[in-house]
Parts: structure tokens; sequence; C-alpha cells
């Protein structure tokens, strides 16, 4: 069975340490926000839904001996990209805000009720997207994934990944490609780890191959997460997803992007407004800790791409999926107009 990737016991937050898995399974214990703030920037925890619920547990370790507005600043510092990271702390931030001259003991108490509940939300909502997604797929057939936008992304149940728990869950039959996800593997570690515990069908390519595996075999869908979609519809997420998309277009196959409304950002026009994390090239200087080209060659390593709107066949999201045109119908979704689940 797949192990919890968050879990609060005891006033500590123990966080499933990624950068061992599939290898080892180990919790990292935090025990300030400082704690949790490291593990954010080192990818202990990783993907977007994940880093806001820790973010959110991480101010309520804050209470206990942080300033809470700086350790509030310290956790938005840590990863830029995605937006429910933001969307947690501005949700603890306000409540804290509201309820911060009373004692401290009735404080905490309502703090950590509200890190529980973004947990337990994040949950059902997945599960929400899942039910949606799985409309998309046929009874038996293939689709592709990029990255890890499953449980260990999320609080459980994963987004992009959900889609193809609840398709099984329905009595579907769906194979499932897991590009590798060049530089930090989360595809080949991450997301087939998590798909073989389920027992699905699942085979990992690198993501230079997904275009040809189109071409040669037939693909219902590719489905992946995103950490911000623009209020225009064009999403970030992983690096590599726009060439999967640009691939799929060219093959005539659907492209999804599995996500919660908290990974919209009202305040991102269109995709050029999303801000994209640049991390180390020494992650695309080495695999598995050995330098594998010329040393003292520049690297270029955005963590994140944008995909934009007009490859994208559909967002699907808690309330249903959300189809072009996007800006429109994403002002829609948000003014309540929309709760239908659309095929
Ligand atoms: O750098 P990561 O591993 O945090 O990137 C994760 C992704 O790109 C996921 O696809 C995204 O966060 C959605 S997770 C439900």
């Amino acid at each position: 069975m797949l192990p919890a990737t968050i879990e609060w016991e005891d006033g500590k937050l123990r966080l499933l340490d990624q950068r061992l898995l599939p290898r080892r399974t180990e919790y990292a214990v935090c025990e300030s926000a400082e704690d949790t703030a490291r593990a954010i920037e080192n990818m202990t925890v990783r993907g977007a839904p994940a880093i806001g619920v820790a973010a959110a547990y991480g101010l309520v370790l804050a209470l206990k001996n942080e300033d809470f507005a700086e350790a509030a600043e310290r956790l938005a510092a840590t990863r830029p990209t995605a937006v429910n990271l933001f969307w947690a702390i501005k949700r603890m931030r306000e409540l804290w805000l509201e309820n911060r001259n009373k004692d401290n003991g009735e404080l905490y108490l309502i703090m950590e009720n509200e890190a529980l509940t973004i947990h337990n939300e994040d949950i059902e909502i997945n599960k929400s997207i899942g039910r949606f997604g799985a409309s998309i797929l046929p009874d038996r057939g293939a689709a592709i994934t990029h990255c890890n936008a499953g449980a260990l992304a999320t609080a459980g149940y994963g987004t992009a990944l959900g889609v193809f728990r609840a398709a099984a869950e329905a009595g579907k039959r769906i194979r499932i490609y897991a590009d590798e996800t060049r530089p930090r593997l989360q595809g080949g570690l991450l997301t087939a780890y998590e798909l073989q515990q389920d027992g699905f069908d699942v085979t990992v390519i690198t993501d230079s191959m997904a275009a040809f595996l189109m071409s040669r075999v037939k693909i219902d869908a590719v489905v992946t997460g995103a950490d911000r979609v623009a209020m225009n519809g064009d999403a970030a997420n992983k690096i590599g997803t726009y060439g999967l998309a640009i691939a799929a277009k060219r093959h005539g196959v659907s492209f999804y992007i599995a996500a919660p409304l908290s990974t919209f950002d009202a305040e991102c026009a269109c995709g050029a407004d999303i801000p994209i994390e640049e991390r180390c090239g020494d992650e695309v200087r080495a695999i598995g800790g050995v330098c594998v080209i010329p040393e003292e060659i520049k690297v270029w390593n955005p963590a994140f791409d944008v995909t934009p709107n007009e490859l994208i066949t559909g967002i699907i999201t808690e309330r249903g999926i959300i189809r072009a045109p996007y800006a429109e119908n994403i002002e829609k979704f948000f003014r309540g107009g929309n709760n239908r689940n659309e095929k």
C-alpha cells in the first residue's frame, strides 16, 4: 500500500521523504515553519497541492516560537510557481489575522483545525476531479502522464493519477505510460512506483519517446497536473508538458490538465504572467550523482513550462471540466455559473 504523503501527529508534521522513493520509505519530521520551508525547498515534499498542505501545517508549527508573519514570508519564498502554496498561506494568514488576539491555546486549535481541513479537503477535491475526469477515458485504452500528479503530489488520491484511479474504480482498464520526467525523474521514480503499488499496468518511457509512442500506439488521452493555471487557460506544469501537448496535437490525442480550483490564479491573465522556477544546473549535469556532461558547460534548468490554452482539450476540476473558450468559461466557472459534468 502507498504510504501517506503528509501526516500530522502529536503536533508534528511528518513528510514522506520523496527524495528517497522508491528505494526507501522514510519520514522527515518538521517541528517548525523553518523545517517545513527547508523540506519544500529541498523537495522532501513536492507537487503543488502537497506543498500547500505542508505550508499550512508549517504555519501551525510557527505558532510555537516563531514570528508568524516572518514564517509566512519564509514559506512563500520557497518555490515560486505552484500557486497552491500561496493560496494555502493566504488562507492560514487571514485566519490568523482574525484570531490573533485570542489566547494562545485557542488560536493554536483554530489554526490546527484549518490546516487539517485544508488537508482533508484536498483528498475530497481530488476524488471529485477523478470522478469528472474518468468520463474522458474509454473502457479499455491507454494514456500518457508526465511528472507525478498523484497521491504523492497531493494530500492523497492525486489529480491526474486520481483520474486514472477513478477510471479503474469505475471498471475501466487503462494502460498508463509514465514519462520519466528529466531532470528529477518524478515520473520514473514516483509515478511508476505509485501506480505499480496500486496494481496499474504502467510503462515508463523517456520524455523524448512520447511523440514516437503516439505515432505507433493508440493513445486515448494525455492527462497531467498543473502548478498554476492563468485566467485564459494557459497552464504551467512540469518542464516537458508543453512539448507533450504539441506532440498530442500533432497526433490528434486529447490533452487534459487535471487541477483543483486552488491552482487557478486570478492575478495571472495569461501564461506569460506565471513565474517560472529555475533550479540549480546540477540537476541536469548529474544523473544518480554522476556528472554526465562536460564540466563547466552552461545549463538552463527551468522546472516548469507553460502550455498555451489552444493545446488543451479540457481542464478537469472538482466542479467539472472547463473547455474553450477558456477566458470566458473560466470566468463563468468562478462566478459559480457552471457546475456541470461536461463530457
Ligand atoms: O517540481 P515538482 O515535482 O513539485 O512538480 C510537480 C508537478 O509539476 C505536478 O505535475 C504538479 O505540481 C501537479 S501535482 C498534482
